[in-house]
């Protein structure tokens, strides 16, 4: 029978002997799960020779940089932050196709991620937490760094990293296994538990075109809510959920005066893969207090509507 504790025996041991004492190995970190749980697994195996990469694209939740950066480390791995959010939100400024903003985050990243990769000498390897399900289906809805680089993987010319041999220690495993995996080595629950995050992180929850302003207000936004969500024991009852900045403006009132501000959805849903999902029936009282505390405390924002949508045929993501 399978176990977590004999898959991470098992695997530190087939590790430490396929890459050796001499070779360098490149993971990009994404703050979710499965890359998380891969970096711990192959730290186990290589210590410092494995070297993470942690890219701040500039469209990540508020303080997830540098509150994730810090648990990385805290972890003792072996892990570098890039901060290129000014590189990825000028290559998006005044792109409002959702698909175009993927692409456009998906070669920013490639480029960011090339650039660190020719930082690491030695390095002989590219690890990936690539995960079953990843596996078997060509478009992978998992998010992070594996996602990006493979839905990319054969647009022009292979960047240099891509010429490394690749390391997928999790690719047997479905998305519980990893979680049980990730507790039998130690990694935090808060961690483990993570609401999945896509990719393209708040791009896509921003309807239109990205500025700096709108990225500040949805973070706010999305903080309120994420925070609530923990502090009144809802988190884990939820698959994900996010907040979108949607491209109109409503009326509204404050004190004598007229207001005409932007609006936000809240979008909270149950699913287990993420193909299909229904919305979550969130007590009344906490859409209450959550509104309240987003338009009170969010300069900019004047009206929050909770979306009531399922999927099919609404997507969890707006866009
Ligand atoms: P949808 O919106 O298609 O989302 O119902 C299903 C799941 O996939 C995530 N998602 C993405 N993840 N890159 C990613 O890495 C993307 O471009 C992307 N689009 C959607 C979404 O957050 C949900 O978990």
């Amino acid at each position: 029978t399978w176990t977590p504790d004999a898959f991470v025996e098992k695997t530190v041991a087939e590790l430490k002997e396929k890459i050796g004492s001499d070779d360098k190995v490149i993971l990009g970190l994404s703050g979710g799960v499965d890359s998380t749980v891969a970096a711990v697994l192959l730290h186990k195996a290589i210590g410092t020779h494995l070297h993470c990469i942690f890219v701040n694209n500039g469209l990540l939740r508020k303080n997830e940089f540098e509150d994730v950066l810090e648990q990385y480390k805290g972890m003792g791995l072996n892990v570098k932050g890039v901060d290129a959010s000014a590189r990825f939100l000028d290559a998006l400024a005044g792109e409002s196709d959702p698909e175009k903003k993927r692409k456009i985050i998906g070669r920013v990243f490639i480029e960011v991620f090339d650039d660190e990769a020719h930082l690491v000498e030695d390095a002989k390897w590219l690890a990936q937490g690539t995960i079953y399900p990843d596996v078997i289906e060509s478009v992978s809805a998992t998010g992070g760094p594996s996602a990006t680089i493979k839905s990319h993987h054969n647009v022009g010319g292979l960047p240099d990293f891509m010429k490394l041999k690749v390391v997928e220690p999790l690719k047997m495993l479905f998305k519980d296994e990893v979680r049980r995996v990730g507790a039998s080595l130690d990694i935090h629950p808060e961690r483990l538990g993570r609401h999945p995050f896509p990719g393209p992180g708040l791009a896509i929850r921003i309807l239109g075109d990205i500025t700096r302003e709108k990225v500040a207000i949805l973070q706010e936004v999305d903080h309120i809510f994420i925070q609530g969500l923990r502090d009144w024991g809802l988190y884990d009852q939820v698959w994900q959920a996010g907040a979108m900045l949607l491209p109109v403006h409503s009326v509204g009132v404050m004190g004598d005066e007229r207001t005409y501000e932007k609006c936000v959805a809240l979008r909270a849903v149950e699913s287990t893969d993420g193909m299909t999902a229904d919305w979550v029936n969130l007590p009344y009282e906490f859409l209450q207090k959550t509104s309240n505390d987003i338009i009170n405390k969010v300069p900019g924002v004047n009206r929050v509507v909770y979306d009531i949508s399922s999927k099919p045929p609404a997507t969890i993501e707006w866009e």
